[in-house]
């Protein structure tokens, strides 16, 4: 924990380059009310996830779900004063996120979820069946099982939050997927995403030459898109791995 305090202190998501100009702040999460024991429901998640985690390591990313703290910054700029907003989330997974974005929603929005995995996506119909936290949004959320990449760019959203493990992907793929988040997102939307503190640098530090032009590719991508729209970043400790949370506004034109 020490170790990751001070990474994420010190260090930019990628320290071999300097933190885009645009950013007007850097801060630390704060930190919700001390956790209860797990719920079942939870255990449940945690059990599913890893399954994935073991069949579909590519895609999935990770071996748990969020934390709560990382899943709270996640959601942050969900809310707005517009009536009628439309939000997107993109790999919700087993719904870590969602469950901060479902108390979010005000009763003229429209949520969508767009999710690859298909164990995923039975898990969340049935909690927007059955769930008594995820059930009062049901009539205004659309669970959609598709790749985002394949979602027609049609500049709509108000607010997408992201959970894709794109540091897994190739740089043609992130690339992509980026593009068309920037063309689902409506003008003045914003878009969060993360990534875990210093896993491409140390990543790209120990590979072969095919990895590290994977890496360097991604990277030129984020940096594209954070150098010239990301407003706030946000360090989240209480995560394993400890995550660098992005928030980005493309300008009203
Ligand atoms: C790191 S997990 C995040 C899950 C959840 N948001 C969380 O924070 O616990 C990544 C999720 O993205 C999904 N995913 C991966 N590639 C995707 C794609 N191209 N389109 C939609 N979902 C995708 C995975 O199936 C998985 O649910």
């Amino acid at each position: 924990m020490a170790f990751a305090r001070q990474a994420c202190r010190t260090l930019p998501p990628d320290w071999t380059r300097a933190p885009p100009a645009a950013i007007l702040a850097v801060r630390f999460a704060p930190t919700p009310p001390a956790s209860r024991s797990p719920s079942p429901q939870m255990l449940k998640d945690h059990r599913l996830f890893f399954r994935q985690f073991v069949e579909n390591f590519h895609t999935t990313g990770s071996l748990a779900p969020s934390s709560r703290w990382l899943a709270q910054a996640l959601a942050r700029y969900v809310p707005g004063e517009q009536p009628a907003r439309k939000i997107l989330e993109v790999g919700p997974g087993t719904g870590a996120v969602t469950r901060w974005i479902v108390p979010r929603l005000a009763a003229g929005d429209s949520f969508d979820l767009v999710e690859l995995n298909e164990s995923f996506v039975v898990h969340l119909r049935q909690l927007f069946e059955k769930d008594t936290h995820f059930a009062p949004a049901r009539a205004q959320t659309r669970i959609l099982h598709q790749p985002v990449e394949q979602l027609a760019p049609h500049g709509g959203y108000d607010a997408i939050v992201s959970g894709l493990p794109l540091n897994n992907f190739s740089g043609e793929l992130v690339g992509q997927i980026l593009g068309t988040l920037r063309g689902l997102l409506a003008p003045g939307g914003t878009l969060s995403f993360f990534e875990y503190v210093g896993v491409r640098p140390v990543k790209r530090s120990l590979a072969g030459r095919e990895e590290r032009a994977r890496l360097t590719a991604i990277g030129h991508h984020l940096h594209g898109l954070l150098g010239a729209h990301e407003f706030h970043r946000e360090c989240v400790l209480r995560n394993f791995p400890p995550a660098w949370v992005h928030h980005v506004r493309l300008s009203k034109s």
